[in-house]
């Protein structure tokens, strides 16, 4: 059994108060190894981002409590919530587009901005992730230029720019044509099983689920099957 990186007790999440309160997580509990790759699976609104925002320390629960490593994320505030963040994970979400009118390379780097990290090693640094997706020779583009896998590709080289443990993904294939989707998967599969790196993805898509090591399906708030759960380890 492998170490748990991050691990989800009875976790709660409800949207608004009185009359108009959801909720939106009724108490999820799972573990997650180190290394591991993760499906979470289920339909719209069942509450799957929510719960990547809560992995993810995007956002807090309600109720429950989270555990990443050794620490009782409770703890983690301001400052340190932010290092933590930026330090551990990577995120590869639709939501967080690239900079349309700055180069490829100062999107991938600008993890490591945040970090305070100088110029030069930033550089350096942001090259060798383009290399791994195969774009360095777009580094000077703006980003608005490139098609949409190149794009996808570029999210994924700022995702491990910083060398995070764990990779966040929701729907990372949902945009992109079989083929370039393939390839996104097959660099994030390699990113796992070459470097270890967690994975934790949101999808709706039965085979792209069906490539990790273990499929957590949510249905209205909580969590249904997990298919770790009954499997002799
Ligand atoms: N900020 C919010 N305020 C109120 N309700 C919210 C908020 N965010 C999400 N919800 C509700 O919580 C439920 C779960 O939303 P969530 O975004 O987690 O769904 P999802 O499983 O990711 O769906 P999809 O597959 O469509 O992305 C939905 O009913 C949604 O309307
Ligand atoms: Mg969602």
């Amino acid at each position: 059994m492998s170490t748990s990186i991050i691990r989800a007790d009875d976790v709660h999440k409800s949207y608004g108060r009185g009359q108009t309160r959801f909720d939106a997580l009724k108490g999820v509990s799972f573990s997650i190894g180190e290394g591991e790759s993760i499906a979470i699976l289920g339909k719209s609104g069942s509450g799957k981002s929510t719960l990547m925002h809560i992995l993810a320390l995007l956002d807090a629960p309600t109720n429950g409590r989270l555990t990443l490593g050794e620490i009782d994320t409770r703890s983690l505030k301001g400052r340190r919530l932010n290092r933590t963040r930026n330090k551990t994970f990577g995120f590869v979400f639709q939501q967080f587009f690239l900079v349309p009118n700055a180069s490829v390379l100062d999107n991938v780097t600008l993890p490591l901005k945040i970090a305070g990290v100088g110029a030069p090693e930033r550089k350096r640094r942001g090259i060798a992730a383009l290399e791994q997706l195969e774009l360095a020779d777009k580094a000077k583009n703006k980003a608005v230029n490139l098609s949409g896998g190149q794009k996808q590709r570029v999210v994924i080289a700022r995702a491990l720019v910083n060398n995070p443990r764990i990779i966040f993904a929701d729907e990372p294939t949902g945009n992109l044509d079989s083929k370039t989707g393939a390839i996104v998967e097959d660099i994030l599969f390699g990113l796992n099983r070459e470097h270890g790196i967690t994975l934790i993805i949101v999808t709706h898509d039965e085979d792209l689920a069906a490539r990790c090591d273990r499929q957590l399906r949510i249905r209205d708030g909580e969590l249904v099957d997990d298919t770790a759960q009954g499997v002799a380890a």
